[in-house]
């Protein structure tokens, strides 16, 4: 599969089958997603429902399988090694581009499973179609705790699970702590946007312009390591 992957690609000429791939696919999401926010804009809320459910578990399959199987921009963030071009434009340039482009797809990860929820939590289904339901939404604090329980024990069975690997526990502490940190984030926004229906469109814009910030910066990051700058 590696080598696969390590293969000329077919986009440019300096790049591989991994990285066009994961480019085309990168694209291909971003556009789902924002076709799906024409959906939503057009009152389509049920086919805006659907397109987002099938884009979001292809993107997070995706996201599970080229994290697997390579690291692209990984390698190049780690040293200069795979980056063409001057020391200047890989420091002033190409670092916080990809550096933008690592946060901005985490930010886009967490906001993506979190709109999930909240558009369930938002809306009703009326005579087949769903609709946002203009009333404040809130959490009970009932359900706030058992949601903390849930996560204090998850952690426990994958931190008991990778005991012997220190870097495994760190790993999975921060990543359970971020999700308890959005949970927490919950209330703030509750009390900023009462009003579910705002709150799915204001937010979901949000990550709709995320979306679409994640595709700039990965264009610029694939230009730059396979056509502007290739290495070697
Ligand atoms: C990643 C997840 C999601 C994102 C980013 C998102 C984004 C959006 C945005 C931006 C709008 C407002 C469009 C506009 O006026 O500009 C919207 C509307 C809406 N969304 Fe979502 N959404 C997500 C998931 C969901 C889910 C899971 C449901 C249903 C279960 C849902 C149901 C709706 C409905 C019913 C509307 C209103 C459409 C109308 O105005 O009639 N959304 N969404």
């Amino acid at each position: 599969m590696k080598e696969l992957l390590a293969r000329p690609g077919f986009l440019a000429p300096a790049g591989t089958v991994g990285a066009d791939v994961s480019y085309l696919l990168a694209l291909i999401f971003t556009i789902l997603f924002l076709v799906a926010w024409r959906l939503a804009k057009r009152g389509q809320g049920t086919r805006h429902h659907n397109l987002i459910l099938v884009s979001m578990v292809s993107m997070v399959l995706y996201f599970c399988g080229y994290y697997y199987a390579r690291q692209l921009g990984v390698l190049s963030l780690e040293s200069e090694e795979g980056f063409g071009g001057p020391v200047e434009v890989y420091n002033n340039v190409f670092i916080p581009i990809l550096t933008t482009h690592l946060i901005l797809v985490t930010l886009g990860l967490v906001m993506a499973i979190y709109m999930l929820f909240q558009g369930f939590r938002a809306s009703e289904k009326n005579g087949g179609e769903y609709r946002l339901k203009e009333e404040p939404l809130n959490v009970r604090p009932k359900t706030f705790k058992m949601l903390y329980l849930i996560i204090l024990g998850l952690w426990a069975v994958f931190v008991a699970m990778r005991f012997g690997s220190m870097g495994k526990v760190i790993a999975w502490t921060l990543i359970f702590a971020t999700v308890a940190g959005v949970i927490g984030l919950e209330k703030l926004i509750e009390r900023l946007l009462p009003n579910g229906a705002r709150r799915h469109r204001v937010l979901g814009r949000a990550t709709m312009i995320i979306y679409a910030l994640v595709l700039a910066t990965s264009t610029a990051t694939y230009l730059m390591l396979y056509v502007i700058y290739p290495a070697g």
